[in-house]
């Protein structure tokens, strides 16, 4: 078995089960290109600043790029041996290079850099989600506009409020989305910081270059403070944070995707490359994409509130207790990725409006009642007055089994003398709809300019 790297100071080996108790190769192997680029700066580093020869430096680059090689070859396997993957790189690079793989380690600390590695992966995650979320943005854009003037039902406390345009609630989407492009950018910043060069704790006494590592790196900055680089991770909690909160969107749109499939609303066919069959049930159809979205929210929320455990009661600088910091974010990382994956394909080819369906459920509720109030009001009537009245009007018709497009132009003056004919246009669903023309409202004009609003945002930075 290989020899611990720390064993000389311990007199018999790890007991079995708390090695494989202790070891994170199991899960950190996820690190390892990160890992060996970490090293291959500081390589160069210590070979720039003349505290390794340069021919050193180069055996070091070298040795660390086979090992990369044999990785994506699939003949690096470390085992539970290595203990993890900063270990098992500096294990096979010695291996490799021999006594310049020894010296590696001269002037760093395991602590700044799983630091550093989970900082290059974090970045390469969010440039991935954030490319990821831009495509989801595209097709609720294409999706809009092609059903602008498409009607759905608006709804407060899921009961029928005021129809809207289709395009109007697929731009609200938009918007959530966009929001967490940019919230995923800021965070990006505070991810892109250097904490190599911390050390264990607090520096070291050679003469390294932090910021020449950070720049190979492609870091904006280095830490500080060397305590704080290896003992936060606060930069992890913010993207759980804002893993979530994709989360929250996503699952919200999945979970309107499954009230919408129902038969009760019957607004969206499922088609069936997105949809699976019941095992008993022949007639069954099921929204299994949405209701997957919706369920896997809970894992991710679950990794932000474990890492905000995980880090309440933490002693500076570094503790072993966030080596459990990875699974939480490599979990939460394949969760949104897999979700946005799913409901990019759901939207742009899984489901079909059915448009007559939602033109027939527009125009057979009391949805227009708020019009027919605003058009008291506009011809004078105090608000609250003519919101009274069309209350009345509703309980009898609602009583009459009638709807507000079935009263006479009698009973409409009979109820106000400001009734003219042109209530029957008013309370058209499609310019009940036209008529919400306020910025940001519903009404087409409105829209179309969301519309292209919507196109110049998918366009920046
Ligand atoms: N595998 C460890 C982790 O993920 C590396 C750091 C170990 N450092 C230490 N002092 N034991 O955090």
């Amino acid at each position: 078995t290989q020899q611990k790297t720390w064993s000389q100071r311990f007199e018999s080996a790890l007991h079995p089960a708390i090695a494989r108790f202790n070891a994170s190769i199991g899960f950190d192997i996820e690190l390892i290109e990160y890992d060996i680029t970490g090293s291959i700066a500081h390589a160069k580093m210590l070979a720039k600043t003349g505290i390794i020869s340069k021919q050193e430096g180069e055996q070091l680059v070298a040795g660390l790029e086979q090992i990369r090689q044999e990785y994506r070859l699939g003949e690096f396997n470390p085992g539970i041996d290595a203990e993890d993957i900063h270990f098992a790189v500096e294990h096979r690079l010695t291996q490799l290079v021999g006594d310049a793989g020894k010296k590696l380690h001269t002037a760093r600390s395991r602590n700044d850099q799983v630091g550093t590695d989970t900082r290059l992966y974090l970045r390469d995650q969010i440039t991935q989600i954030r490319s990821q979320l831009r495509e989801f943005q595209g097709v609720l854009f294409n999706l809009a506009a092609d059903n602008v003037e498409t009607l759905i039902p608006g709804y407060t406390h899921l009961q029928r409020a005021q129809p809207v345009s289709l395009a109007h609630h697929l731009l609200a989407y938009f918007q959530m989305v966009q929001r967490d492009w940019e919230r995923l950018g800021e965070i990006y910043k505070r991810v892109n910081i250097s904490p190599l060069g911390s050390g264990a704790l607090a520096g070291t006494t050679f003469p390294i270059d932090r910021h020449y590592t950070a720049e190979l790196l492609n870091f904006d900055g280095v830490y500080a403070n060397s305590m704080d680089g290896v003992s936060d991770r606060d930069f992890a909690i913010e993207f759980l944070s804002a893993s979530s909160i994709i989360m929250v969107h996503l699952s919200r749109l999945a979970e309107e995707i499954i009230l919408w499939s129902s038969q009760e609303f019957g607004f969206v066919t499922l088609l069936d490359t997105c949809a699976t069959g019941s095992s008993i049930m022949p007639q069954k159809k099921n929204p299994d994409v949405p209701e997957l979205v919706r369920g896997k929210t809970g894992r991710v929320f679950g990794h932000l509130q474990g890492m905000l455990v995980l880090m309440k009661g933490l002693p500076l600088a570094y503790n072993k207790d966030l080596q459990d910091d990875k699974e939480a974010l490599f979990d939460s990382v394949k969760t949104v990725k897999g979700c946005l994956e799913a409901m990019t394909i759901l939207l742009s080819e899984g489901l079909e409006f059915r448009t007559s369906r939602l033109a027939q459920a527009v125009a057979e509720d009391f949805s227009n009642a708020t019009d027919v109030a605003d058009y008291l009001a506009a011809r004078g009537v105090p608000f609250r007055e003519a919101y009274n009245l069309v209350g009345k009007v509703v309980k009898t018709s609602l009583a009459a089994g009638k709807l507000l497009k079935d009263l006479s132009l009698e009973e409409w003056k009979e109820l106000h003398p400001a009734f003219e004919s042109d209530i029957y246009d008013a309370i058209a669903p499609s310019q009940v709809v036209a008529a919400r023309n306020s910025y940001g409202g519903t009404g087409f004009d409105q829209v179309r300019q969301a519309l292209q609003a919507a196109q110049s945002q998918l366009s920046g930075d």
